[in-house]
């Protein structure tokens, strides 16, 4: 439709995914095999049959499992070049790509093999496709602070290469407060920070996110709707909110996409930005999570523009390489 080709054809940002959730069902039977593990299912179609969640915990559960098909550099290469191909054919010109190495260290990975891997498919998409791509390294907040601290530690060989550094996994009961000491570390490193807040979690995670975290950046933050003295606070400091509606549906933040905040927290005068977070266990790249809130949430053409301009200044880039974008 016009629609679809008019929002396919903005310079889009996608500022929320996750690599690892980022394997095509296909790929992920291809990893399987390559590496010979048997997975649970023999089929695609199979596979995507699976991706039904009634919570963050039951998405994170296949999450986790689909994340061992990925043990090489080459398979770290390939996960990585096939989202960015995708990102780049939905229009997409600037990605900011997160990474959780902890649980593949853990099974032996070396994290040599994966920032290799993750790295040489971003060289390859800013050669083949003009892309510009930046990475992140996320921690699992389910894990202690001392795991974290301990990764802060060992990618600092990288730091140059790395644009932020994160947190995601399971939101309710490890509030940010229990990585204070963790965001500090990194801040006084000299990175940019970026969490995951009130996603499923409450106001009040958001909140320490942005006084105990002091983080540049907020993934989600939907929740920040139930404190008006947050919302005035975070618009008032322009504070991205990295929003993903097909995430928040598909994983049951809200009931049906008619009922999704995003035009309310737009509205409200909030940076926020729409986002894939992990797109095919979700059902869609930026382009679908854009078509999807303007068909059940009516946004204008101008609402649209808005959201797409919003990502790309939230983008961690620089003024120059801002401007170059569009
Ligand atoms: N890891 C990947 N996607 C995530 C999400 N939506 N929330 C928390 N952790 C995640
Ligand atoms: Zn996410």
């Amino acid at each position: 439709t016009d629609i679809e080709s008019f929002i396919r054809g903005l310079p889009k940002t996608d500022l929320h995914m996750h690599i690892e959730g980022s394997i095509e069902p296909q790929l992920m039977l291809d990893l399987a095999a390559r590496n010979g593990m048997k997975l649970r299912w023999d089929t695609a179609e199979a596979l995507r049959g699976a991706y039904q969640f009634d919570n963050l915990q039951s998405f994170l559960d296949l999450y986790f499992e689909g994340c061992k098909v990925l043990v090489t550099e080459g398979d770290f290469r390939d996960v990585t070049r096939a989202y960015l191909r995708r990102a780049h054919e939905d229009g997409v010109v600037r990605a900011e790509l997160f990474i959780g190495p902890q649980s593949f260290i853990e099974r032996g990975t070396p994290l040599e093999a994966l920032m290799s891997g993750v790295l040489g498919a971003m060289q390859e998409a800013r050669r083949e496709h003009g892309l510009s791509v930046g990475l992140m390294i996320s921690v699992h907040r389910h894990r202690t602070e001392a795991d974290a601290m301990v990764m802060l530690d060992q990618i600092m060989p990288w730091k140059d290469q790395i644009i932020a550094i994160g947190m995601g996994g399971a939101e309710i009961g490890n509030p940010p407060a229990k990585f204070a000491r963790f965001f500090k570390a990194a801040r006084d490193r000299g990175f940019r920070t970026t969490v995951h807040a009130g996603e499923e979690g409450p106001a009040a995670y958001v909140r320490e996110a942005l006084d105990l975290l002091q983080v540049d950046r907020i993934d989600h933050g939907n929740a920040c709707l139930a404190d008006p003295d947050l919302v005035r606070e975070l618009a008032m400091r322009r504070i991205p909110l990295t929003v993903c509606p097909l995430s928040n549906l598909r994983l049951q933040g809200v009931t049906e996409m008619a009922r999704h905040p995003l035009k309310t927290m737009m509205a409200q005068g909030l940076h926020v930005t729409v986002n894939s977070d992990d797109p095919p266990y979700f059902g869609g790249y930026v382009t679908e999570n854009l078509l999807a809130c303007r068909d059940a949430l009516d946004l204008s053409l101008q609402e649209i523009v808005r959201l797409v301009r919003n990502g790309l200044e939230a983008a961690f880039v620089t003024t120059e390489e801002r401007e170059m974008l569009l």
